[in-house]
C-alpha cells in the first residue's frame, strides 16, 4: 500500500468522499463520456496498451454510433492533449466553410437574416473534421493503429446496442422535427416506428462507413464513396459543398492558450474556440478578486462572477474568430494587465449594464502593450491513462442530430456548424451571440466556437481534465467547475453537480439553472440591477481529476444530463 501523501491539494481535489455518487475510481486510466458503452470502449483500449490518445480516438468513433445526437463522422471538434513527457497539443478540426460559402449567404433579399437557413439543410453544414482529426491524432500522439482503435465502434454499429433512455427520448422527438428529412427518419427512427428504452439499435449502414475509414483512413472518407454520397445528400438539401472541399479538408495541430489560475496551470483551446481565452481571461479577472468570505452563490458571489463573464463575453463579440483569417490579440486577452484594465469599471455594489460595457476597442489594446496583435448538442469526454497522458476533447454537429441531414447508404449524419458564424453584425445567432467581422463568413474558414477541452495541472503534472457542451454556456459551466475546486473547496463530484448560472453579456440576464438561487438571493441581486432569467439544467462537465490519497484517477461524470465513467 502506498503511503498517504499529504499537501494542500488534498483539499481540492480528493475530498471525494463527500460525493453522493458511487466514485469511479481507477488506478490507471479513467474515461468519463456521455455514453456506458463509448467509456467501456476507452477502457478497452487502455487495458490493450494503448495511450490515452488511443483510447480518445476509440471513444469519439463509438460516440458516433452510440451518441449520434453529437458524436459524429459528419461534424467536428476540438482535442486538447497532454503528454505526459511534457509535449502538448490543441488538434483543431473543426468544420470550414466551403468553398461557394460567403459572407451574406444567409441573408434574404431585404437583408434580413433569413430564419432556419443556417440551421436545417445542406447549407448549414460545414465541411467535416473528425475523421481528419482522429488520423491526426493517431499519427502525431496515439501508438496504435486504426485497425484496432475503430474496433469497438464497428462492433458497436453492426452487433448493436441497447438503446439507453434519453436516446430513445430523443428519437421521438426527431422525427417528429425531421419530418423532411426521409433518410434521417429511416436510420434513427424506423420510419415512425421508434425505438423504445432497451431496443436494439443496429446501423449496418454507419458499419460499413466505418470500415471504410478502417480500412483507408482520410481516404474513405474524404475521397471516394462516401465523399461522392456526402455531397449527393447535402446537394439534395440544397448545399454547396464539393468533392473539392472535402478533398482539401486539413486537421490542424495549433498551439494550447495558457494561463495561471491561483498557481494552477490552465491548458486550453486557442481559436477557432473562443473557450481557451474567455476562460482565461475570466479566471485573471477573478484572480484579483477574494472569495474568502462570501457564501457560495451568495448575491455578491454571483455579482462577481457575472461581472467577469460579461466583460469576456462583450470582448469575444468583437476579438474572436478564426486566426487564420482574422488577428486574433491573443496575447493582450489573456494577460493579467488586460484582466486589470477589463475590471476599472467594476462597481462592487450595483450590476454594470451590458450597454455600458464596450468590447475592448484598438486604441485599448495598444496602450495595454502587452503582447499585440497575434497572428443545444454537443458532448465532451476526458481521458486519462496510467502513464499521466491526459486527453480533453469536445465534439458536435452543433445542435442535437445537426442539420437532420443523413448520407444516404452511409449512416452518418451532418452538422448544422455554419450557424456559428456570425451571418449578419450584430445580429445573435441561435445561441443569441453576437459577432462581427472577425467571425463573418469567408470559404475556407472554420467558424468560432465556444468549445473549451481544458487540462489543469500543478507542477508540470495533470490534476484535471474537464470540458463540456452547451454552446455559450460551455465555456462558463467550465470556469464554475475550476472555481468550486479551487476557491471553494468542493470535491470533484460536488464541484460538477453544482448548480450553474450563466451571463453572456448579451442579453443582459443572468440566466440561473434548477435551484441555483435563492429567492432571498434574486432579489438582492435584482436590487443591485440585474435580471434574471430561470432555464433548463445546461452543461454537461465530464470530468478527472488525480486521486492525492490513493494516487489514481477519480472521475465525475455530470449526472444531471447523463453521463457515464469507467476506470481500471
Ligand atoms: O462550437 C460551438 O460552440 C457550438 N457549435 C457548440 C454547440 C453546443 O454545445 C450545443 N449543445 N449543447
Amino acid at each position: 500500500m502506498k503511503l498517504y501523501k499529504l499537501n494542500i491539494f488534498i483539499v481540492i481535489l480528493s475530498s471525494q468522499l463527500i460525493a453522493s455518487q458511487p466514485i469511479i475510481y481507477g488506478d490507471k486510466g479513467v474515461v468519463v463520456a456521455h455514453s456506458q458503452a463509448a467509456c467501456d470502449a476507452g477502457i478497452e483500449i487502455l487495458k490493450d496498451g494503448g495511450n490515452a490518445v488511443d483510447a480518445a480516438v476509440a471513444v469519439s468513433y463509438a460516440l458516433a454510433v452510440t451518441h449520434p445526437q453529437a458524436g459524429n463522422l459528419g461534424g467536428g471538434g476540438f482535442m486538447l492533449i497532454q503528454m505526459a513527457d511534457g509535449r502538448k497539443a490543441a488538434l483543431d478540426y473543426r468544420e470550414m466553410a466551403p468553398g461557394q460559402a460567403h459572407r451574406d449567404m444567409f441573408l434574404d433579399d431585404s437583408g434580413y437574416v433569413a430564419e432556419g437557413k443556417s440551421i436545417r439543410g445542406g447549407l448549414a453544414v460545414g465541411v467535416p473534421g473528425t475523421v481528419a482529426g482522429m488520423q491526426l491524432a493517431l499519427d502525431k500522439y496515439g501508438s496504435m493503429s486504426r485497425k484496432k482503435v475503430l474496433k469497438p465502434a464497428i462492433h458497436l454499429a453492426q452487433k448493436g446496442f441497447e438503446v439507453p433512455y434519453d436516446l430513445a427520448y430523443s428519437f421521438g422527438w426527431l422525427n417528429q422535427a425531421a419530418i423532411d428529412f426521409d433518410e434521417t427518419r429511416r436510420i434513427f427512427c424506423c420510419n415512425g416506428e421508434l425505438y423504445m428504452p432497451g431496443d436494439l439499435f443496429k446501423q449496418k449502414d454507419l458499419a460499413k462507413t466505418l470500415k471504410l475509414i478502417q480500412k483507408k483512413g482520410n481516404k474513405g472518407f474524404y475521397e471516394g464513396a462516401v465523399a461522392e454520397a456526402l455531397l449527393k445528400s447535402s446537394t439534395a438539401h440544397g448545399g454547396t459543398i464539393s468533392l473539392e472541399d472535402m478533398a482539401n479538408y486539413k486537421a490542424l495541430e495549433r498551439v494550447p492558450v495558457a494561463g495561471i489560475y491561483r498557481g494552477f496551470d490552465i491548458l486550453s483551446m486557442p481559436p477557432p474556440s473562443s473557450g481557451g481565452i474567455a476562460l482565461i481571461s475570466m479566471l485573471n479577472m477573478m484572480e484579483a478578486m477574494s472569495f474568502d468570505s462570501l457564501g457560495w452563490h451568495s448575491a455578491q458571489h454571483i455579482h462577481r462572477l457575472t461581472e467577469v463573464e460579461k466583460r469576456a463575453y462583450a470582448d469575444r463579440s468583437v476579438w474572436l474568430g478564426d486566426p487564420d483569417f482574422f488577428e486574433v490579440p491573443q496575447n493582450t486577452l489573456v494577460s493579467k494587465a488586460y484582466a486589470q484594465l477589463r475590471m476599472l469599471d467594476y462597481d462592487s455594489l450595483n450590476a454594470t449594464p451590458s450597454d455600458s460595457i464596450y468590447p475592448l476597442n484598438d486604441r485599448d489594446l495598444q496602450n495595454i502593450g502587452v503582447g499585440g496583435y497575434e497572428s443545444e448538442e454537443t458532448t465532451h469526454f476526458s481521458v486519462v491513462d496510467q502513464w499521466g497522458n491526459a486527453v480533453s476533447v469536445t465534439t458536435t454537429l452543433n445542435w442535437s442530430f445537426g442539420s437532420y441531414v443523413t448520407v444516404e447508404g452511409y449512416g452518418f449524419l451532418l452538422n448544422n456548424e455554419m450557424d456559428d458564424f456570425s451571418s449578419k453584425p450584430g445580429v445573435p445567432n441561435s445561441f443569441g451571440l453576437i459577432g462581427n467581422a472577425a467571425n463573418a463568413i469567408e470559404p475556407g474558414k472554420r467558424m468560432l466556437s465556444s468549445m473549451t477541452p481544458s487540462i489543469m495541472s500543478k507542477d508540470g503534472k495533470v490534476v484535471l481534465v474537464l470540458g463540456s457542451p452547451g454552446g455559450p454556456t460551455i465555456i462558463t459551466s467550465v470556469l464554475q467547475v475550476i472555481h468550486n475546486l479551487v476557491d471553494y473547496g468542493m470535491s470533484l463530484q460536488e464541484a460538477v453537480n453544482a448548480p450553474r448560472l450563466h451571463h453572456q453579456w448579451q442579453p443582459d440576464v443572468i440566466q440561473y439553472g434548477p435551484r441555483s438561487i435563492t429567492e432571498e438571493t434574486a432579489a438582492e441581486l435584482m436590487q443591485m440591477g440585474y435580471q434574471l432569467q430561470a432555464r433548463s439544467a445546461f452543461g454537461e462537465v465530464n470530468a478527472i481529476s488525480r486521486d492525492q490519497i490513493f494516487g489514481g484517477w477519480v472521475g465525475a461524470p455530470d449526472y444531471r444530463i447523463a453521463s457515464h465513467g469507467s476506470a481500471y
